[in-house]
């Protein structure tokens, strides 16, 4: 007689149930995306399945579609690769796992070079600009900030807790400092380094690197190009190499994909050297490339290594991610943000509203920065919008803060469409203005 619950149904059988929490580690198991139903062989004993996965487009509970600029959606197998059993940090097969990502990393940022090096921590997207700051530059040090939003505000603040000499060549809300008044800037100072937020999320403006690294390096060579690249990485195309960046800075939980909870980074052979040179300690603890350097060559080198616990999960979920990211040229990947990009900036100008980053060239391809109409309120639209079960985040650029609203459009929910998250989430813009009285002038 099978047990009861106190509901009065019946558990799953104790193999059921196995199979199900360990489904990860058998290969000719299949991978529970939004393909799964397609990809299901006929060995496999559905009854397993959740009952939700034969239906539907995803296993995840029914929820309003998360479309704010990052965290954003995940897909099925990322967030299953969470659920994987415990393991030691410093074991075979983590080691292993954490060793492929590092080197997948190289990939996703575009470098060759072996000098580049690539740091996974604990840790959200801030901690990148703590890296930069405790490592790159000395108290005393001159760096040129490119301001161009709430964020390159905050890196600013970093840096200066760091004990950094920050000039901040700030723009307008909405715009990006631009070339000459940079090479003008760099011609009258020595500057360590230069950052630049590559999409500032606060405002959607995107920066562009190519032609600024060319300046950097034609005008003041010895200074480093550190990049802001939260809301860029895996979204917007990023040429370490080509480029020439001496470091960016990334997160997890933007358009990588994963959940929140990793700071990611690159650095260049000539940043790693800068750090080798300092004549002062760093001067952070946990954020010390002397203390992680070794431990992410040996974790590449598959060798165990310890400096402080990594969360097995997370690295198994990024793991999947980049695995993801890399079955696909890259080029794609850009190209499918642009497009989707390019139809939700039309349907929002189709609507009679701008956006904060008002110069198409200077617009981000993973977000969108919508100014609200003056007659509807942040308050009243972005509830409107979660009744509709879409998720969008307000404003956050001091300045303007209430006057707009942010869309997020990265990852799943730009490269599958038979999700529908943006038709959707476009549908309910245009639907939860009209409930707030706007009609298009
Ligand atoms: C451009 C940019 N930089 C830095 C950060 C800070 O990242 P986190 O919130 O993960 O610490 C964010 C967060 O949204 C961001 O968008």
């Amino acid at each position: 007689m099978p047990r009861r619950t106190a509901g009065g149904a019946p558990p799953d059988t104790p193999p059921a149930r196995l199979s199900l929490i360990s489904r990860h580690l058998a290969p000719d198991y299949p991978i529970n995306t939004p393909y799964t139903v397609e990809r299901l062989p006929s060995t496999i004993d559905t009854s397993l399945l959740p009952k939700t996965q034969t239906r539907k487009m995803s296993s995840q509970p029914p929820h309003p579609t998360l479309l704010i600029p990052g965290p954003i959606e995940f897909d099925d197998a990322v967030l299953q690769s969470m659920s994987h059993y415990s393991e030691s940090h410093v074991g075979p097969a983590f080691v292993a796992t954490f060793g492929e990502t590092l080197s997948m990393l190289r990939k996703l940022f575009q470098t060759s070079d072996p000098a580049s090096q690539p740091f996974i921590l604990s840790g959200s997207g801030t901690l990148g600009w703590d890296l930069v700051a405790s490592n790159l530059v000395e108290a005393g040090e001159d760096v040129l900030v490119l301001g161009s939003g709430y964020f390159s505000d905050g890196f600013a603040d970093c840096l200066r807790v760091y004990g950094a000499n920050v000039t901040e060549l700030k723009a307008a809300p909405g715009q990006k400092p631009q070339l000459p008044e940079i090479e003008k800037a760099l011609s009258e100072k020595r500057y360590k380094a230069i950052t630049v937020t590559h999409v500032d999320t606060s405002t959607g403006v995107l920066s562009e690197l190519k032609n600024l690294s060319a300046l950097v390096h034609k005008v003041s060579p010895d200074t480093l190009i550190l990049v802001d690249g939260v809301c860029s990485v895996a979204c917007e195309e990023i040429d370490f190499d080509g480029w020439k960046l001496d470091g960016v800075v990334t997160a997890s939980q933007k358009a990588i994909g994963c959940p929140a909870g990793l700071s990611i980074s690159m650095f260049s052979g000539r940043a790693m050297q800068a750090f080798q040179n300092r004549k002062t300690p760093p001067a952070s603890y946990f954020a010390s490339m002397k203390n992680w350097t070794h431990i992410m060559q040996n974790y590449e080198a598959k060798k165990p290594s310890y400096f402080a616990t990594p969360s097995p999960q997370l690295i198994h979920a990024l793991h999947t991610a980049l695995t993801q990211i890399l079955a696909s040229p890259l080029s794609e990947r850009f190209a499918l943000h642009r497009a989707a990009s390019d139809r939700i900036k039309q349907a929002v100008a189709d609507l009679g509203l701008k956006q904060v980053a008002g110069n198409p060239d200077e617009q981000a391809h993973g977000m969108t920065a919508i100014y609200l109409p003056e007659s509807v309120k942040q308050a009243d639209i972005l509830p409107s919008l979660a009744k509709k079960n879409v998720v969008f985040a307000g404003g956050i650029h001091k300045e303007i803060a209430t006057k707009y609203i942010r869309f997020g459009h990265m990852g799943v929910s730009v490269l599958d469409p038979r999700r529908g998250d943006i038709d959707r989430a476009v549908k309910a813009l245009q639907d939860g203005l009209a409930e707030c009285g706007y009609q298009k002038a």
